[in-house]
């Protein structure tokens, strides 16, 4: 009895030896694999808000994720943001030649508003970027010479130019400026819609000169931005001296806050839950990200999405030849900047040609696979503009992460009066 105790007792002694060393064994076995489990779940969520994935694994992962799961879709967006390296958005940088001091800007300001500058003192460069229409003018294209008033009711009043009238809401971040990128500076650019025929035009430089000089307050805000001390003979009222007014202005035009930059700081309530599911397919399943690039949202070169000439069905390419006229060489047919996408939703109609009304069309004509997806005959469509499979509502979300990149500041102030005393544009 007590050698069987003892044998149990041995036994049970022997046994709970035995059975801690297996207990230790197995609860150690247990935390190891809870450990490891935890370190690649860990991990995992980790490299989900880090940049170890591709854009294949993103668009994986927001295919899985539920599609009212806001913590999921910010952690999603998160780690795309990241992935992608997105910047948040600092200052232009100022040519040397021309640093924006305040007195220049102010003449700037003054010299895009004032209708002085065109042949038949009507027309500013407000009359087609004006602050009511997002720095640009609402029309399909551009309406040049003889136009009246600003927006919708210059239609039909003047000479119809052929392109879209560009926002210039961010132009000191474009390196290459019109769509078909013709022109580098700002400077150099301004120069074009002053002497174009169509446009302002200002047949002589001496004439635009002199009436600049007969004007007080002109000399003044010259001398203000570009005098030298000593002399009084307005020599700074000169040709180059305006368009460095005008560009130190423009260079002031910029959107630096919107929803999308302030979850870009961190601010995760900033986006809407379908806003978050847009950037997701911008980044991810839509590839906009290829080219519109943030902060800025575009790539700073040219492509061809296969824009047609008309909405109409089976309407051929457009026949603006954009960059091929400029390179002359016939592979660049079709092919236009990509336009930064702040605040897009205030200057429909949109592309070179202002063919699509609305946001929803052109996500449409994206997800159609562009022009060559619509079965239209495209010289030298860009690869990445391909049939993108997005359903009705996945649509939705991306243009309204689109909305997202509306600006929240207040645009420019529109002056009552100008120095020349002619009526201000769209006043
Ligand atoms: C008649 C309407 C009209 C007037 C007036 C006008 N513009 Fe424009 N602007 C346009 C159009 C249209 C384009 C695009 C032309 C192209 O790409 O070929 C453009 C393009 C630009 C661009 C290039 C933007 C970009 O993203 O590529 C800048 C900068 C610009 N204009 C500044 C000015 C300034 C400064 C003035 C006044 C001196 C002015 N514009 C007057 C219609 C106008
Ligand atoms: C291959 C580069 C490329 C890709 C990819 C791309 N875009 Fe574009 N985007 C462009 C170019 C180039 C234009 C101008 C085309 C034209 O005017 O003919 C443009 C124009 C636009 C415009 C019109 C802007 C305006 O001011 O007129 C919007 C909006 C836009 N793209 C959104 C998107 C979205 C959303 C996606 C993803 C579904 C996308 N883009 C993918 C290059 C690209």
């Amino acid at each position: 009895m007590s050698s069987t105790e003892g044998i149990f007792d041995r036994g049970r002694h022997g046994g709970s030896r035995v059975a801690r060393w297996w207990r230790m064994a197995v609860t150690g076995i247990v935390l190891l694999s809870i450990g490891t489990g935890g370190w690649f779940w860990w991990e995992r969520g980790r490299s989900e808000g880090a940049s170890a994935l591709g854009t294949a694994e993103w668009v994986e992962i927001a295919r899985r994720t539920s599609l009212e799961d806001r913590a999921a879709w910010v952690r999603v967006g998160r780690g795309m943001l990241q992935s992608e390296a997105v910047q948040p958005y600092t200052s232009p940088v100022e040519p040397i030649h021309n640093r924006g001091e305040a007195a220049r800007v102010e003449l700037g300001y003054q010299l895009f508003f004032d209708p002085i500058l065109s042949g038949d003192q009507t027309m500013s460069c407000a009359s087609c970027h004006h602050p009511a229409y997002g720095m640009a003018d609402g029309l399909p294209r551009a309406v040049g010479r003889g136009g009246r008033g600003i927006g919708l009711q210059r239609a039909g009043t003047g000479k119809g130019l052929l392109r879209n009238t560009p926002s210039l809401y961010n132009v000191a971040f474009n390196p290459l400026q019109f769509w078909d990128g013709r022109a580098g500076s700002l400077e150099e650019q301004a120069l074009i819609p002053i002497f174009a025929e169509d446009e302002m035009h200002q047949g002589s430089v001496t004439e635009m000169l002199r009436r600049l000089r007969a004007i007080p307050r002109y000399r003044e805000l010259f001398k203000a931005a570009f005098g030298v001390d000593g002399r009084d003979d307005a020599s700074e009222i000169s040709l180059p001296n305006v368009t460095r007014a005008l560009a130190a202005f423009e260079r002031k035009l910029n959107i630096t806050d919107t929803s999308f930059d302030r979850f870009v700081r961190g601010q995760d309530e900033s986006l809407t839950t379908a806003q978050l599911r847009g950037m997701a397919l911008f980044f991810g399943q839509g590839q906009c990200v290829v080219c519109h690039i943030p902060p800025h949202f575009h790539d700073g070169v040219l492509a061809s999405t296969g824009v047609p000439v008309s909405l109409e069905k089976g309407a051929p390419l457009d026949t603006d030849p954009g960059f091929a006229a400029v390179i002359r060489r016939r592979d660049g047919f079709g092919q236009f900047k990509t336009p930064g996408l702040r605040n897009v939703s205030q200057t429909a109609p949109y592309m070179h040609n202002g063919l699509f009304r609305t946001l929803e069309e052109v996500v449409e004509f994206y997800n159609d696979g562009g022009g060559r997806g619509r079965g239209i005959e495209v010289i030298s469509q860009d690869s990445k503009v391909a049939k993108l499979n997005l359903t009705e509502p996945q649509r939705r979300d991306l243009v309204d992460f689109l909305r997202a990149l509306d600006s929240l500041e207040s645009p420019p102030i529109v002056p009552a009066r100008v120095p020349s005393g002619l009526p201000v544009v769209g006043r």
